[in-house]
């Protein structure tokens, strides 16, 4: 690639994602006034589409869930010119139905996580619109791409603190409650998505049954990423579809949530 395209689509995601271009991408440095993000953001091409690439827990996998930059994540995508968000990530089930391997698109989000900055608005005045945190469109996409993969167009994920999985208790609460999927990256990731006005969707993989559901004697990490990396070229191919499936070029009208509100600065 000879000068860098402006890219308006973006997948966060795991370092798996690399070789999801069709060519080699470009490594961008970017600062921002929250810090350096995760890695340098890759930026490359999709079926002739420029597609930023942020592997959401760094190069070598150096940011656990509760420690990671999710502030300047977000700033450093929208710096970019990034407009539209996909955020593949591995999540456990709920609900014994929606085994591993299953791709869930969910539709809603509980956030049980503590102590992670969740706003770029300290200041007091801006208060977005979160009824419905994802895009309707990037989930659109996200289902009619999935290929081979069983899909579930909806479910609610609860977004622990971790690192640690959940307790027995705490997972048979959590389903108890009607939520069907949980993970430890979803938020604030949404939220500051849609403070920036870029749209967002996630896009999970079921790795694991949780704790409440599974008998044997609980959630492992060795395993969970044994199962996700089985399913990683389909999950991949499923992203690759997606990000050519939708408008490519702008927020869609519902994410743009700062319609005459003065906001205290510019978005990047
Ligand atoms: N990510 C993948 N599996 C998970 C689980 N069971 N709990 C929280 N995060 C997860």
């Amino acid at each position: 690639m000879s000068s860098l395209p402006r890219p308006a689509l973006a997948v966060i995601g795991g370092s798996g994602f690399y070789d999801f271009f069709d060519h080699d991408a470009v490594h961008v440095e970017i600062d921002t006034p929250y810090g350096a993000p995760s890695a340098p953001v890759a930026v490359g091409e999709v079926e002739g589409r420029a597609v930023a690439f942020l592997p959401r827990h760094g190069k070598q996998h150096e940011f656990a869930p509760h420690t990671l930059p999710y502030q300047a994540n977000m700033w450093a995508l929208r710096s970019l010119g990034v407009r539209r968000v996909f955020a593949p990530c591995a999540v456990g089930s709920l609900r014994a139905d929606w085994g591993p391997g299953t791709v869930a698109v969910p539709d809603q989000l509980v956030d049980r996580t503590s102590g992670r900055p969740q706003t770029y608005f300290d200041g007091g005045g801006v208060h977005v619109s979160f009824a419905d945190p994802y895009c309707d469109d990037l989930r659109a996409a996200a289902v009619k791409s999935a290929g081979e993969l069983r899909v579930e167009d909806s479910g609610t994920m609860v977004v622990v603190q971790g690192p640690r999985f959940s307790t027995r208790a705490e997972s048979r609460w959590f389903a108890g409650q009607g939520w069907d999927l949980v993970n430890m990256t979803g938020h604030p990731e949404a939220v500051l998505a849609r403070e920036l006005e870029m749209c967002y969707a996630a896009v999970a993989l079921v790795t694991d049954l949780d704790a409440g559901l599974e008998e044997g004697d609980g959630v492992h990490a060795v395993d969970v990423f044994a199962e996700f990396k089985k399913n990683l070229g389909p999950f991949k191919e499923l992203m690759r579809r997606a990000v050519t499936a939708v408008d490519g070029t702008d927020t869609c009208d519902r994410c743009r949530v700062h319609a005459g509100v003065s906001l205290p600065f510019e978005l990047p």
